[in-house]
């Protein structure tokens, strides 16, 4: 998993790498331009008055800057930031514990927020809502409940799964973003800005190679940056061209498209196993050995923005896209299949 070029997480290698390529001020994140400027009121708004920020939501595909986003927010408003995760937050008291110990002002990140468990959500509402905190104290008949009133704090929640979330929680959140895949040129800016923090030669043609098979996604583009620079020294003279990074990625088995081996495997397993679909996803998971979680966060979303992938009520489809870049002849039944 770890070696994958899409994963959905940074390796613990490549973590020290990711953290020193990632931006920390608004002004040095490029693209998503709309959920800049409306963060940039927010701040602005926000410390005129002297207060917190309010309760921030940012979901998107993974590897498109949430965390990093998150981590701007408390650098521009210059408090600290404490991480966790949904999932790791397991009982109520465990989100008490991480509330009690923040101070007025500070960013509690949950990243994975949709996975929070429901009694721990419980006690998220009158935190988030009122800044108090309810404990309850014992067990059955003499278990009581205490109020702790609780510093003004930012929640920023983080997740893949915006329909999953429950909407009490969703509605708890003043400040909702969607990120989405960033376009060419942005993509362009970031493999230059990472070529230069590494110190790494490239020329434009190779800033644009990286840049096109990155589908959209900068952790995408910063390890294929760090994996052609190895290419780049040990089988060329140090220096990214588009020539070198067309072997390198060759070699890495990512295509012009940005695709690897398991988006290839999801749409041959649907079109050679299934006729072109529909499909369920279970069933492509199963065929492939992925997990359906792992599929539909990771690899579907590009799928479906390039338009290789239809989502029907019955289940997946290949499209006439998806086999035409794949080199398979398309159904000729002499009408367009029915979806
Ligand atoms: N590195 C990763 N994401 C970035 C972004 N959006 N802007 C600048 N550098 C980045």
């Amino acid at each position: 998993m770890a070696d994958r070029i899409v994963s959905p997480k940074t390796s613990d290698d490549e973590g020290k790498f990711e953290l020193s390529l990632r931006p920390k001020r608004l002004a040095e994140y490029i693209g998503q331009d709309k959920i800049k400027q409306n963060l940039a009121i927010l701040l602005e708004a926000a410390k005129a008055r002297g207060e917190a920020i309010d309760h921030v939501l940012l979901y998107g595909p993974p590897g498109l800057g949430k965390t990093t986003l998150a981590n701007i927010i408390a650098n521009e408003m210059s408090v600290a930031i404490k991480t966790t995760s949904g999932p790791a937050i397991e009982r109520p008291g465990d989100l008490a514990a991480i509330l009690t110990n923040l101070r007025a002002g500070d960013v509690l990140f949950i990243d994975e927020v949709h996975r929070l468990a429901r009694p721990v959500e419980e006690v998220l509402y009158p935190a988030m809502e009122d800044f108090q905190l309810d404990i309850i104290i014992g067990k059955g008949p003499s278990a009581r409940s205490i109020r702790l009133k609780m510093p003004r704090f930012t929640l920023i929640g983080a997740t893949t799964r915006y329909a999953m979330m429950s909407a009490p929680l969703r509605d708890r959140f003043g400040a909702i973003y969607r990120l989405d895949y960033y376009d060419q040129a942005a993509m362009e800016t970031i493999v230059h800005r990472s070529a230069g923090i590494l110190n790494v030669p490239i020329d434009e043609s190779g800033v644009k190679e990286i840049a096109t098979r990155a589908r959209g996604t900068p952790r995408v583009a910063n390890r294929l940056l760090r994996r052609v620079r190895d290419y780049a020294q040990v089988r060329a003279d140090g220096a990214i061209t588009a020539h070198v990074a067309q072997d390198a990625l060759k070699l890495l088995e990512v295509d012009a498209l940005g695709l690897d081996e398991i988006d290839r495997k999801v749409l041959r397993t649907i079109i050679e196993k299934f006729e072109g679909g529909p499909v369920g996803l279970e069933t492509i998971a199963a065929s492939i050995s992925e997990e359906a979680d792992t599929i539909m966060d990771v690899y579907e979303p590009y799928l479906l923005q390039l338009g290789f992938l239809d989502r029907t009520s019955r289940g997946r489809v290949a499209t006439r896209r998806a086999y035409e870049h794949l080199g398979i002849k398309y159904p000729d039944t002499g009408q367009e299949r029915l979806l």
